[in-house]
């Protein structure tokens, strides 16, 4: 059974659409950062400030690797999985990569007192994202083999991905 791989923006819902798509499609739920937070042991930022973002874009990749080649899984990966193209080929190995697109406010406002995503902890948070997400999106779009809005709640998306994807 293939693997159906949530990509895109920190904050758009990853992991909260993947813990209900899993029971509805009778697959088992992953969220790739705390499999990456189990391997290495210490918490992702505690990793980013430790040993900067290199040594984790490195247990992603590795983490890419070790999912991309199980099956029956819904993945949340991490918002910047898309970065590497091999994490994106080893993802698509036995897996459907889907991207939850989101617009900046959304994100703006579920993570307005989010502490836990280095890459925002900025003074300026809304320019961060802005920035992140322009330079990201063609990565998303490349990347995806179906695009769902995702700025809804989790349930009409996770039925609208059960949906067209026949799950
Ligand atoms: C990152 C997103 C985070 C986490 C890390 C880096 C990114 O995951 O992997 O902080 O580069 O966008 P979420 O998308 O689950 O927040």
């Amino acid at each position: 059974m293939k693997n159906i791989v949530l990509c895109g923006f920190m904050g758009c819902g990853k992991s909260t659409v993947g813990r209900r798509l899993a029971p509805m499609t009778n697959r088992q739920f992953v969220d790739m950062d705390r499999y990456i937070e189990e391997q290495v042991g210490k918490r992702i930022s505690t990793l980013f400030r430790d040993e900067g973002e290199e040594a984790f874009r490195k247990a992603e990749t590795a983490a890419c690797n070790a999912l991309g080649g199980e099956s029956g899984l819904i993945i949340a990966t991490g918002g910047g999985a898309v970065l590497r193209e091999e994490n994106v080929a080893a993802l698509k190995q036995n897996g459907l990569l889907v991207w939850l697109r989101v617009i900046p406010e959304t994100v703006l406002s579920r993570l307005s007192r989010d502490q836990s995503r280095p890459l925002l902890m900025r003074d300026d948070k809304e320019t961060a994202v802005r920035e992140l997400m322009a330079a990201r999106t063609p990565l998303y779009a490349a990347a995806a083999d179906f695009t769902v809005d995702a700025d809804g709640d989790a349930f009409s998306v996770a039925r609208a991905i059960q949906k067209a994807l026949k799950l």
